[in-house]
């Protein structure tokens, strides 16, 4: 590893306000100097001719092009198979997303070898990063057996620490029977119920699953998981280590989001439909709100009040939930241009929240910003400025990006 001075930079992102303006502390003609993969100074090209005693091996010339940090994707659900374009299509029609979905991905990816799985998931991954992302988050959420749920863990704990497990998701085919029974093991064949479900989610899925991941989360929503079984699910989590994050306030507002403040989520994560009880509860508490606008643009949903959440004093990030059903972008420049002209969200809020919003609802201080000590993770846009992701959506303007320092597209 080398030491590299990044230089003539137009516009640098740091996110630190005590070394630049505004909240995404932005310093204008900058450099930056990376040693074994860590930021080792910030300042101005001028500063930088100064200091000219650099020792370095490299200087990388951005030809006054704008420099951020990489983006920090906190949801995303990438391990899967199989294809959902015919549902996509019957919502562009006028059909209304439901949770009901998910399970046909259920049936393709149970279906799918180890193999097919990773390389999809790899693909995702390349995707993401030649769009300028350089921490992802992955759920699992797409297996509902032990085995299968296992799977997917596994698999996205090799491209990721960034590991949650959604055994949660749904309530898949085999467990809708009639409820009532005691939580047990089933018979071959036997239609279980939602509580032998989640019996099964808190005990052996649980067990199997943890020692691949860092998170737990649940969809908190009507047609997925109720706000008693998602408090259990939860906490039999947190019992086993695992830090709790939940889906909530998707399809219609619910007790969800207070549910994760109560229980000290890192992030409540969709937040489309919010009460003043919501808001306030956040507002109190260190929980990120984690907006999806990929979600309401895929699923012609009214888009999260972005404005009331960072008013009342609300952390929000900004994530993709790449999925095959409600929201299949890995884009975070898409959620940026979402953000900014459907959500009231100006363009250095939405860059924060796409890059320090993230690092935060991951609980991550090394990323997400450009100061001394944190990692290098960079993004080099073919613009001046990042005002441009918004200004000039749909546009590759992800020019270069490194992570720890070295260029991974
Ligand atoms: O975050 N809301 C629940 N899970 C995903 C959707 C999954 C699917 O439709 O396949 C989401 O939007
Ligand atoms: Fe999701």
């Amino acid at each position: 590893m080398t030491r590299t001075l990044f230089t003539n930079i137009g516009l640098l992102v740091t996110n630190d306000p005590s070394v630049g303006e505004g909240i995404t502390g932005e310093i204008s003609d900058a450099a930056l100097l990376v040693d074994l993969g860590r930021i080792a100074w910030v300042g101005t090209s001028a500063q930088a001719e100064v200091a000219g005693g650099f020792d370095i091996d490299h200087v990388i010339d951005l030809g006054g092009r704008c420099l951020i940090p990489g983006f920090v994707d906190a949801h995303s659900h990438i391990v899967f198979a199989g294809d959902r374009t015919d549902e996509f299509e019957a919502r562009m029609a006028g059909r209304k997303y439901s949770a009901g979905g998910i399970l046909s991905t259920v049936a393709a990816t149970r279906a799918a070898s180890d193999e097919e799985l990773r390389q999809s998931l790899v693909g995702f991954v390349d995707e993401m990063h030649a769009q300028g992302t350089t921490t992802l988050e992955i759920k699992s959420g797409y297996g509902l057996t032990v085995h299968d749920e296992e799977r997917l863990v596994r698999l996205a704990s090799e491209v990721t620490d960034e590991v949650t497990f959604l055994g949660a998701h749904v309530i898949p085919l085999e467990y809708r029977g009639a409820s009532g029974t005691a939580a047990r093991a089933l018979e071959d064949g036997e239609l279980g119920t939602r509580e032998d479900y989640v019996a099964l989610v808190v005990g052996p899925m649980l067990e199997a699953c943890a020692p691949y991941a860092k998170w737990i989360d649940v969809f908190c929503e009507e047609g997925a998981f109720t706000i008693d079984e998602s408090r259990q699910i939860l906490e039999a989590g947190i019992g086993l280590g695992l830090m709790p994050r939940v889906h909530a306030s998707q399809l219609s507002a619910g007790e969800g989001i207070r549910l994760a403040v109560d229980l000290g989520a890192a992030s409540v994560d969709h937040c489309t439909y919010l009460t003043d009880l919501d808001v306030a509860a956040l507002a109190r508490s260190e929980t990120v709100a984690t907006l999806l606008p990929g979600v309401e643009f895929s699923t012609k949903q009214p888009y999260p009040d972005a404005r009331r959440l960072i008013d009342a004093g609300v952390t929000v990030a900004l994530a993709t939930d790449c999925n095959p059903g409600s929201s299949f972008t890995s884009s975070m420049p898409l959620c940026i241009a979402l953000a900014v002209r459907e959500m009231g969200m100006t363009a250095p809020e939405a860059l924060w929240s796409a890059t320090a919003g993230g690092a935060q609802a991951l609980r991550r201080e090394d990323v997400g910003r450009l100061t001394v000590g944190s990692r290098a993770d960079l993004t080099e846009l073919a613009a001046p400025s990042y005002v441009h992701l918004a200004y000039r959506p749909g546009v590759p303007l992800v020019r270069r990006v490194w992570k720890d320092g070295e260029l991974i597209s």
